[in-house]
This record gives structure tokens, sequence and C-alpha cells, in this order.
């Protein structure tokens, strides 16, 4: 094929003028419904003003300004033309303004201009929300989805986790429109602040909800001394992870010591403290137990640290006499 004739082929096909250059930007060009738009051409005013402006909508006439004005009625007061560029500005959009938009202008002493450019119209969103099953979550066990709802145009959604996009993972899928993630099973780290992020080219809208994951107890372990001398205060401190916190036990050489504090404290330490101190962590919601044991024995000299902790001991009781 000629290659003029290929060119000319392409430029008549992508832009769907016929002759000329588009003395309008490429579009679309975005509004948002009562808003305005302007259709701002790429000329700069000329040394004699044009001998024609005009435009149509999907084909049919808004204005045609001559040495008279032809202004179809339904957009006779919502449009302001500058005669100068050719540029016009259309306000109190709807819906029925969405389509292609052409301006023809013939300028004094020059070959006429044209310019094309489709306009969308977007419906400002509302409000977002997150919606999710109230079922109570336990870890490795349940499953949920997240759904963000907005109405309006939506063009976009993305889903962000205390503060991080959120990423697809082993267990976390998106839905092909990024409305829904589906949480399957839900897992310990799924915990956090979810949040939606909803835009369109003229708006945008964020939703929050915090998923609450029930897991563990697990990563159970006892904080205190291995070995303490007789006379010392004791105290062994038992922690373990898990929502809703745990709540804890603890045995002594198999017997229960009716503590059930994450605190196991003995005041003064006995050839009779020394044993096996048994912690038991247990969660309610998800009816899991897991415990961890203690040994605790005597020694005749006070370690350094565990002097140290004598010391902190005395000088909070001090304190605490204050
Ligand atoms: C036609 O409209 C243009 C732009 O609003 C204005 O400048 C011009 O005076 C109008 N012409 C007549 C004849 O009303
Ligand atoms: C926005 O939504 C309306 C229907 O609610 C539709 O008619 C219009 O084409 C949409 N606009 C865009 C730009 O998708
Ligand atoms: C999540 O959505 C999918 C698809 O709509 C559905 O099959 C599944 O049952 C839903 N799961 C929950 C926990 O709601
Ligand atoms: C879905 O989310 C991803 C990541 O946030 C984003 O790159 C993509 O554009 C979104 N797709 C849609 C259709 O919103
Ligand atoms: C969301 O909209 C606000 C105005 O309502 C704007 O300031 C902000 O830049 C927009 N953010 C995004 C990501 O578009
Ligand atoms: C989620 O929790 C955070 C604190 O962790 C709180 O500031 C925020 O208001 C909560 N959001 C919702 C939607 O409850
Ligand atoms: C807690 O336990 C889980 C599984 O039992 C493990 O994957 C995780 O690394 C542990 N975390 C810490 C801080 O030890
Ligand atoms: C204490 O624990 C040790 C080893 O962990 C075990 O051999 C011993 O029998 C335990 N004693 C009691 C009274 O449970
Ligand atoms: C824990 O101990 C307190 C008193 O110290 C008691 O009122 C409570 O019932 C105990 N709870 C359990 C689960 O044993
Ligand atoms: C606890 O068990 C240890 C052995 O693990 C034993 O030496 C100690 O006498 C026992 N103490 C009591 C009070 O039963
Ligand atoms: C479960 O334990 C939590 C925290 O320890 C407590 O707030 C809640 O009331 C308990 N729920 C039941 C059903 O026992």
């Amino acid at each position: 094929m000629d290659y003029t004739l290929f060119t000319a082929a392409i430029v008549f096909l992508t832009s769907g003028l016929c002759v000329g250059q588009n003395v309008l930007p490429p579009g679309p060009l975005t509004g948002a419904i009562g808003g305005r738009v302007k259709f701002t051409t790429t000329l700069s005013p000329p040394a004699k003003p044009f001998i024609s402006v005009s435009w149509t909508f999907n084909r049919v006439n808004i204005i045609t300004s001559t040495t008279v004005n032809i202004t179809n009625a339904d957009h006779k007061d919502r449009i302001s033309l500058d005669r100068t560029t050719g540029s016009l500005e259309l306000w109190n959009l709807g819906l029925r303004d969405q389509g292609e938009y052409r301006v023809s202008i013939i300028p004094d002493g020059a070959l006429e201009l044209q310019g094309a450019i489709t306009l969308d119209v977007y419906v400002l969103l509302s409000a977002a929300t997150i919606n999710s099953s109230p079922a109570t979550l336990i870890a490795g066990i349940s499953s949920t989805n997240l759904t963000c709802e907005a109405a309006g145009n939506i063009s976009c959604i993305q889903w962000i986790k205390d503060g991080l996009p959120l990423c697809p993972s082993n267990n976390i899928i998106f839905s092909a429109d990024n409305r829904t993630v589906y949480l399957s099973p839900v897992q310990d780290i799924d915990n956090g602040e979810y949040e939606c992020l909803v835009s369109n080219p003229v708006s945008n809208r964020t939703a929050s909800h915090n998923l609450t994951v029930n897991f563990g107890p697990q990563n159970i372990s006892v904080y205190g001394p291995i070995a303490a001398p007789t006379g010392y205060r004791v105290t062994l401190s038992c922690s373990a992870d898990s929502i809703p916190p745990a709540t804890f036990t603890w045995m002594f050489n198999r017997t229960e010591t009716g503590v059930n504090n994450t605190l196991y404290v003995i005041e003064r330490m006995e050839a009779l403290h020394i044993g096996n101190y048994t912690c038991t962590a247990t969660n309610n919601i998800t009816g899991l137990k897991d415990s961890v044991v203690h040994k605790l024995r005597g020694s005749s000299a006070a370690p350094i640290w565990s002097f140290a902790l004598m010391v902190t001991s005395v000088l909070a009781a001090g304190l605490l006499q204050l």
C-alpha cells in the first residue's frame, strides 16, 4: 500500500477526523454530575477573529457562532464560548452530557480546523463501607470476606492494611474488581485495620474495618530466675500470644496452686519452693491451651543479676511506702 495513503487511513481511523489535526487534547475529559468542564482548544487567539466557531454534541448543534449565534435550547443557559480560542465551557453536567464533542473552526484566511473529544460524566462516590460477616473468627479454621461498598461510578478500589497496601498471598485473594477480599482461612497475622480506597476521576472515599482473628495461645514462655537463694523474693512471669488474651493458671509439682495470674510470686524463697512451676495459658474462644514448665533451683550464692532484682524490688517496696 502507498505509504501516504496508509498514514492518512490511520489518521482517519484513530481521530475520526477527515481534515487537519485535532485542535483538542486527547480525551476523554472527565466531569462530575452537577459540575463543570472546559473544552480548551490548543489554539492561541489569532490576529483576525475566526469567521465561524461551531460545537456539536453527538453530532447535534450546541452553538454555531458566526455573525449570529445559533444555540441549542438544552445548552443555552449552561455554556460559555470563548470566541478568541474557540474553547467551550459547559456546566450543570448530567449523565446525558456524556458523549462526543466536536468543534469546527473557520479562521479568516486559512483552512478549517477541527477537533473531537469524549466527555465522561461520573457520579460522585457516596460514603464507603466495608461489609463483613459478623461471625467469630478462629485462626486456621474460619474464613471471611471483606466487601467494599460505595454508590457511584467506581473506577478503582485499593485495599490498605495497617497503613500499607494489602497484597494477595496464600490465604488472601482479591475478586477481579477488587471489591471483595477473601481471607481463607484467616490467620493470626490477619488481625488489624483494613481500609478500602474507592475512587473515580472526580471523587474518592475511604472505609475502615478492624478485623479480629482469635488465635493462640502460642509462644508461651516463663520469665524469671532459674535459681534463687533462701530469703529472696522470686517473681515468675508467664506470657503467651493470644487473642483474646489468655488466662493463666500455675501448678507446682503437678498440684494446682490456685494462682490464676500472669505473675507467680514467692515472697521468701525456701527449700520447699524448689521444684517445677507449670504455667498453662487458656484461650476461652479458641478453646486451646498451652503450657510450659519452669524449673526453679536453690542456690547458695546470689548471682549479680538476682541481687539486682532484689535491690529493685526493695526500692520498689520503699517507693510504695512513701
Ligand atoms: C455570540 O457568542 C459569543 C460568545 O458568547 C459572543 O462573544 C458574541 O457577542 C455573540 N454574538 C452575538 C451576535 O450575539
Ligand atoms: C456512571 O454510572 C451511570 C449509571 O449510574 C452510567 O450511566 C454512566 O455511564 C457511568 N459513567 C461512567 C463514566 O462510567
Ligand atoms: C465469600 O464469598 C464467596 C464468593 O461469593 C463465597 O463462596 C463464600 O462462601 C464467602 N465466604 C464467607 C465466609 O462469607
Ligand atoms: C486492584 O488492586 C490493585 C492493587 O491495589 C491495583 O493495582 C489494581 O489497579 C486494582 N484493580 C481494580 C480493577 O481496581
Ligand atoms: C481524594 O479526594 C480529596 C478531596 O475530596 C483530594 O484532596 C485527594 O487528593 C483525593 N485523593 C486521591 C488519592 O485521589
Ligand atoms: C480500629 O482500631 C483503631 C485502634 O487500634 C481505632 O483507632 C479505630 O478507630 C478502629 N476503627 C474502627 C473502624 O473501629
Ligand atoms: C509465635 O509462634 C508462631 C507459631 O507458633 C511462630 O510462627 C512465630 O514466629 C512465633 N513468634 C515469635 C515472636 O516467636
Ligand atoms: C520436674 O521436671 C523434671 C524434668 O523436667 C522431672 O524429671 C521431674 O519428675 C519433675 N518433678 C515433678 C515433681 O513433677
Ligand atoms: C481467678 O482468681 C480470682 C481470684 O483471685 C477468682 O475470683 C476467679 O474466679 C479465678 N478465675 C478462674 C478462671 O479461676
Ligand atoms: C517438687 O519436685 C522436686 C523434684 O522435681 C522435689 O525435689 C521437691 O521436693 C518437690 N517439692 C515439693 C514441695 O513437693
Ligand atoms: C474470655 O476471656 C476474655 C479475656 O480474658 C474475657 O474478656 C471474656 O469475657 C471471656 N469470655 C468468655 C465467654 O468467657
